[in-house]
């Protein structure tokens, strides 16, 4: 049983200012804006240098929190960054990120659950403030994709880009909660759909990696395009379903934005008006778990919601994994 509740104080975002257009992929790849933009919807996307890494993203969106509610770094007890793009296998990336904040009193891990890995790692933080164990939590989706990607695969290079997300949750009475449902799941069997194939301990770094280019980004389109839509149907019913609410109550449904077409499916499917829906891919393309935090941060400073309003965050990915959650702002 929960002994209280949790109540978003903030968000906020930061994303690299160099923009790599579809115009500027035609020039590296066989491929077209018409087709990037018929096929997916994404126009353009944030690309870090090389100097950059997912740490420095994650510690720029958690400023920008900390100083929109004049909180201390000190008051932090909990730093949880979701990421596929660490700055290192280890130290976590929340250790850097405590680092650079100076957060010294905050307990730091990162989770993993691909383009689903926010609302995972947000499920952590409020299960923490929930049972009382801890107050102030940062709760961060970061990536740098763009590191990842093979810019010598058409298939993969257009999609992705690089961004980050933050929220500050603290502690309320149990009725006041803003975090109303939270849905996960998982499915290890469909591995092979999406996955970054060496430099872990089944494939450590060696020549053959390279060679093989097996330090990139791997995935099967077709087959995850089907997956996506029915499990983000299946995660964003089951979240609504939990909190005894319908799609009509929602102000805005924000989804992983992956691909227009799936978010267009997902749409229909739950009979939501476009005006209902947020997109951003076309400026930013996928940034797997950095995804629907920006868009909730977006979201807000766009007006696009306001304080009572419900809205679901849906995403799904590697692993396979997939998630969504309701909250009212
Ligand atoms: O974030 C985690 C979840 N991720 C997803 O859910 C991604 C889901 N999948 C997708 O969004 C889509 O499958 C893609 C956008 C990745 C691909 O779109 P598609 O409509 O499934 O295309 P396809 O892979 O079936 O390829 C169709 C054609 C192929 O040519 P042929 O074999 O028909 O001659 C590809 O070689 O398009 C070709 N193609 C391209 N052509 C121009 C693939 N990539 C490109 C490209 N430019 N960049």
């Amino acid at each position: 049983m929960a002994k209280y509740g949790v109540k978003i104080l903030a968000t906020g975002s930061f994303l690299p200012e160099k923009v790599l257009t579809n115009k500027d992929l035609e020039r590296m790849v066989d491929t077209t804006d018409e087709w990037i933009t018929t096929r997916t919807g994404i126009k353009e996307r944030r690309i870090t240098d090389e100097n950059t890494a997912t740490s420095d993203l994650a510690i720029g969106a958690s400023k920008v929190v900390l100083q929109q509610t004049g909180t201390s770094p000190e008051e932090i007890d909990l730093i949880i960054v979701a990421t596929i793009t660490p700055d290192m296998l280890f130290p976590s990336t929340a250790c850097f990120v405590q680092k650079g904040l100076g957060a010294k009193n905050a307990v730091c891990f990162d989770v993993l659950a691909a383009c689903s890995g926010f609302i995972y790692a947000l499920a952590c933080a409020k299960n923490f403030i929930e049972s009382g164990v801890y107050k102030n939590a940062l709760v961060i989706g970061a990536e740098t994709l763009t590191k990842i990607t093979d810019w010598q695969d058409r298939s993969t290079c257009v999609l992705f880009g690089d961004g980050a997300g933050a929220v500050l949750l603290t502690r309320t009475d149990e009725d006041k909660s803003s975090i109303l449902s939270v849905y996960l799941g998982a499915d290890g069997n469909q591995d092979d759909l999406l996955k970054l194939p060496g430099g872990g301990s089944r494939k450590p770094f060696s020549k053959d990696v390279l060679d093989k280019r097996l330090q990139y980004i791997s995935m099967n389109g077709r087959q995850l395009f089907k997956s996506a839509v029915i499990k983000m149907i299946e995660a964003s019913e089951k979240a609504l379903e939990m909190c005894g609410r319908k799609p009509e109550d929602l102000a805005l449904l924000i989804p992983h934005q992956a691909n227009l077409r799936i978010i267009d499916a997902l749409r229909e499917r739950i009979s939501l008006p476009k005006e209902k829906v947020f997109v951003n891919l076309d400026k930013y393309g996928n940034m797997s778990s950095a995804t629907t935090i920006i868009g909730l941060d977006e979201a807000i400073r766009e007006g696009r919601v306001k304080s009572g309003d419900l809205v679901e965050l849906v995403a799904f990915g590697g692993g396979l994994t997939w998630a969504a959650t309701v909250i009212r702002i």
